[in-house]
């Protein structure tokens, strides 16, 4: 990890809905292999911010650089291409494929996926595909899907759903995963079980950007931690620092009814 070479550069990252402004100037730093933790009251900008980074909703100002070469303005595909992925870019799992299906189409974009090739060069659509299914076998054994690996995906609990999600963004070996409320949702099993997901990849120095309302998974994988409110970073830095600063003491009080 570097601070001089981040893999994720926010600068003055604006967007506004009409005279209201979501992302307000938000800037900041994401170290390459870090878990950073994108936390803040309901309505702070987060997932809109998230929108901006993956190319959603284009921010109206600002840039966006990822592992030092700006992807601001760039369409969803491009960002995607350049390794900032985020699950629901990922069209969604087709209900009745099975969950070995729905991760090797993922990374299916190469040359298997252009039909003529199958006509042309067999050989090499078959060499292609067998490792297509070689790394989907090993992603989906890493997430813990082996059992259901050949159920249809409509079959699956909420929680398996969010393994196979993080199983078919691992297909596209991007350079930061982007993932919004992974916890929301997920019984404290499963949850426990994305948790050490998260870490491990992580340990193979996988790059996280993750918004989280339950503190517990926040100050347990993720540093530095960012505080949005109002569409304004109000803090970025460690768990016990983001505790202590009052200005996040208002934010949360704030929001309570
Ligand atoms: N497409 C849109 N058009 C207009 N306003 C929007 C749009 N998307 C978001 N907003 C507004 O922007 C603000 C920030 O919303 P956002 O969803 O980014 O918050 P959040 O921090 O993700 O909140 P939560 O924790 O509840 O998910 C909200 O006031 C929301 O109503
Ligand atoms: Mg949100």
């Amino acid at each position: 990890m570097s601070a001089a070479d981040p893999m994720l550069r926010l600068d003055g990252v604006t967007k506004r809905f009409g005279g209201f402004t979501a992302v307000d100037g938000v800037g900041f730093d994401l170290p390459r292999g870090a878990i950073g933790g994108l936390i803040g009251p309901n309505g702070a900008g987060k997932t809109t911010l998230f929108n901006a980074l993956a190319g959603l909703v284009p921010p109206d100002s600002g840039r966006v650089e990822l592992d030092g070469a700006p992807i601001h303005g760039l369409t969803p595909n491009r960002v995607f291409a350049a390794g900032l992925a985020r699950t629901f870019q990922i069209p969604r799992p087709f209900p009745e494929m099975s969950v070995l299906e729905n991760t090797m189409i993922v990374g299916a974009n190469q040359a298997g996926e252009r039909f003529w090739m199958n006509w042309v060069a067999p050989g090499r659509v078959s060499t292609e595909e067998r490792a297509l299914r070689a790394k989907a076998e090993e992603v989906i054994e890493f997430c813990g899907l082996t059992r259901v690996r050949g159920d249809a995906a409509g079959t699956l609990s909420g929680g398996q759903l969010k393994l196979l999600e993080l199983a078919r963004v691992m297909m596209a070996d991007p350079k930061i995963i982007l993932l919004d409320e992974p916890a929301a949702g997920v019984n404290p099993t499963l949850m426990a079980s994305l948790v050490d997901k998260i870490k491990a990849l992580n340990a193979r120095g996988q790059t996280f950007l993750i918004i989280e309302h339950n503190m517990d998974v926040v100050m347990s994988i993720c540093d530095p931690i960012f505080v949005m409110a109002q569409g304004r970073l109000i803090y970025q830095g460690d768990a016990a620092g983001a505790r202590a600063e009052p200005a996040v003491l208002d934010a949360y009080l704030g929001d309570l009814p």
